[in-house]
């Protein structure tokens, strides 16, 4: 038995969020978002966009040394609980975050007065702590974006004296943030309004937006300069030779505990597709798998069949769980097209149904049931009246189903 290889413990991290023992490629975006940071006035803010588990978490924590090497501070948070259905939720968002780096400096700040001293604010020097920075927010007459400007304002005129050469506001799932015209409620609109008066005046506060690929889109129809204010990033898949590195490098740090062949290491790049969170999970699991299987000295041969069925079960199958049978079938039928692993109109769904099912479906359902998709976080929609997937390899987990229940028109 090979004690030595039972000490190690196994070095590969499929989970949301979780940093990968080694954060393959990247190196592109990482030299945009380098010089983004290098804008003497802000033009530019980054708009990181991808499908889910490509890596866009890890490569915003992967960004923030990268900034704060800069001289620049970071802020920011995680946009996935609905913070932001209201105004004054982002707003005290934004002060939240910031206060981080004002706390430690002070300016001064007008505050409501105790009662009996003459007028009802007075003036101070204080800390800009999250406090301070809501009384800023509060005193401020006008509008929310007023007010923000003003907290914005105050906060840089406070750190402009230190070394900082600006502040970067990053913030993960982004394409939670949405404007509510029903609830005459408009955080998107606010945040992207605030940001872009402040970099008119030179302000150096930088946006660093991560989500799923709606998120582009959703900013353009809130407001259109989003175009010209946002890089986008789309982060894909990655390729043959970072997969290669992604899957090897942790091995080789692991002091040789586990060697895959190249046979092996072939098959989990094309079983992963090159999405880093599928490569992570495959590791993980050839690497349990071979440390058992060396010890008991039989040739280490990765299980790809059970991989596989655990994958399905863990990643695809409690999404598909949730759906009803008409929105599975309309799913198997954007499986069928043959390019479902790019964006697909609504009409090439419908003239796909009439040939593969028995009920086919109509151009108006279609619209309506892409929608619900969307919200489950299923599909995006990528342009007028086209969508994709926004899962990576559903499209295969679909096909592989076996669709005893799909009516087809010839059976
Ligand atoms: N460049 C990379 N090299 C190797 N592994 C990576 C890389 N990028 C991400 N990973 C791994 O992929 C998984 C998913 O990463 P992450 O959570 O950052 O994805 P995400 O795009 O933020 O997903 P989601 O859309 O669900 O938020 C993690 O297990 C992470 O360790
Ligand atoms: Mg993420």
């Amino acid at each position: 038995m090979n004690l030595r290889s039972r000490s190690f413990s196994n070095p590969f991290r499929p989970g949301a969020g979780h940093l990968p023992p080694y954060l393959a490629g990247r190196e592109a975006e990482k030299q945009v978002f380098d010089r983004l940071l290098a804008q003497e006035v802000i033009l530019e803010n980054m708009a990181l966009t991808g499908l889910r588990g490509v890596g866009k978490t890890v490569l915003l924590e992967t960004l923030k040394p990268l900034a704060i090497e800069r001289g620049w501070l970071w802020v920011g948070s995680d946009l996935s609980e609905v913070v932001s259905l209201r105004e004054e939720h982002l707003a005290m968002r934004l002060c939240a975050d910031l206060s981080i780096v004002t706390s430690s400096v002070s300016a001064p700040v007008e505050q409501p007065r105790p009662l009996g001293f003459g007028s009802c604010t007075e003036t101070v020097e204080r800390s800009l702590d999250y406090q301070a920075l809501t009384d800023v927010y509060r005193q401020t007459p006008g509008l929310a974006l007023d007010k923000i400007k003003a907290a914005l304002e105050m906060a840089w005129r406070a750190l402009a004296p230190t070394e900082a050469r600006g502040i970067v506001f990053a913030y993960d799932e982004a394409q939670n943030l949405a404007d509510h015209a029903d609830k005459e409620q408009y955080p998107l609109s606010l945040l992207l309004d605030a940001f872009q008066s402040v970099q008119r005046k030179g302000i150096p506060l930088m946006l660093v937006l991560t989500g799923l690929p709606m998120l582009f889109p959703s900013l353009v129809a809130s407001r259109t300069f989003s175009e010209r204010m946002f890089r986008v990033v789309f982060l894909d898949r990655l390729s043959e030779d970072d997969s290669r590195e992604a899957i090897q490098r942790p091995l080789a740090n692991a002091q040789g505990a586990v060697r895959l062949s190249d046979a092996t290491v072939d098959t989990i790049v094309k079983m992963s597709g090159g999405y880093p969170y599928f490569i992570q999970f495959i590791c993980k699991e050839v690497y349990d798998a071979f440390i058992q299987r060396m010890d008991g000295g039989e040739d280490a041969v990765a299980p790809v069949s059970g991989i596989m069925q655990k994958l399905d079960a863990n990643f695809f199958a409690g999404r598909w769980g949730r759906l009803t049978d008409r929105q599975r079938e309309l799913m198997f039928v954007m499986a069928s097209l043959d390019d479902s692993d790019e964006d697909f109109s609504v009409q090439d769904v419908v003239e796909k149904s009439r040939i593969i099912l028995s009920k086919p479906f109509a151009s108006s359902h279609v619209h309506q049931m892409l929608a619900t998709l969307g919200d489950y976080g299923l599909v995006f929609k990528s342009g007028y009246g086209r969508y994709a997937f926004a899962i990576p390899l559903l499209a295969d987990y679909i096909r592989r189903l076996r669709m005893d229940a799909m009516p087809a028109r010839n059976a």
